[in-house]
């Protein structure tokens, strides 16, 4: 067994874009459907060490609001592997006991899998370490519609618009009752949010690694980890 490359213990919530599933399957010259199908192992794995080193919250992106200009080949390939995904999870449910939480609009995806993220949310509401699936999912979006129902509560007279804080404003998002990530990993080299946790993000920690995502291991979590204990957070402080 190897030694574990952090000792302090991980952080409570960790969000990670998993990126790079296109460029894994073009290096072996496979079509990007099995980059994802890699990904969603990766995914297992991940989220498996993740429960190990005691982390109660992870929250992965697994398709954008933005991901639709993708061809259609790819778009059902990924929603076909969320599927088959979601229905073995529902099977091992008891075994897993892992809560289920989904961030995003999920009215455009098909009805069945609307009703799969439905029925993995309702059947695992009493377990406590939790995956939050970001399935057409924007920060943007996410910040829009929030920003819609505050103005229908106002307009409607359930709240009044000095009532509008940070604390509220947050109980409108996907998120509510999570608190924010203390670190964001990003595999695959680039250097961007690209849409994702905007509001939650304001003070993560953010680890960008070179690493293709369906490659990303239980040493690069540890390895991003290590890193996030090495960073002085401030939180604006001197
Ligand atoms: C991430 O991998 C998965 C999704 C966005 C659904 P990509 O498919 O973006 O992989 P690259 O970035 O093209 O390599
Ligand atoms: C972000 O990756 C979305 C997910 C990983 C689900 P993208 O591959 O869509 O982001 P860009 O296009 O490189 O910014
Ligand atoms: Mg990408």
């Amino acid at each position: 067994m190897r030694e574990p490359i952090c000792d302090l213990p991980a952080p409570c919530h960790i969000a990670i874009i998993m990126d790079g599933n296109g460029r894994w399957a073009k290096k072996r010259n496979l079509p990007r459907t099995a980059g994802h199908a890699a990904g969603g192992e990766a995914f297992r794995r991940i989220a498996h060490h993740c429960r190990k080193l005691g982390v109660k919250y992870l929250t992965v992106y697994a398709f954008s609001t933005e991901n639709w200009k993708r061809s259609e080949d790819e778009v059902a390939g990924i929603m076909r592997l969320l599927g088959n995904y979601l229905k073995e999870a529902l099977s091992d449910m008891e075994k897993n006991r892992v809560r289920f939480r989904f961030f995003g609009d999920l009215s455009r995806l098909s009805p069945q899998l609307q009703k799969l993220c439905r029925e993995a949310e309702e059947k695992s509401l009493d377990y406590d370490v939790q995956v939050n699936f970001c399935l057409n999912y924007g920060g943007r979006d996410e910040i829009v519609k929030a920003t819609r129902k505050i103005a229908a509560d106002v307009q409607a007279g359930r709240l009044q618009a000095e009532q509008i804080t940070e604390q509220l404003f947050s109980d409108y998002l996907y998120s509510k009752d999570v608190p924010d990530p203390e670190l964001i990993i990003r595999p695959s080299g680039e250097m961007r949010t690209s849409n994702f946790l905007l509001w939650q993000s304001a003070y993560s920690e953010y680890v960008f690694m070179d690493v293709l995502w369906p490659d990303f291991s239980e040493e690069h979590l540890e390895q991003a980890i290590a890193e996030y204990h090495k960073r002085n957070r401030r939180f604006g402080g001197a």
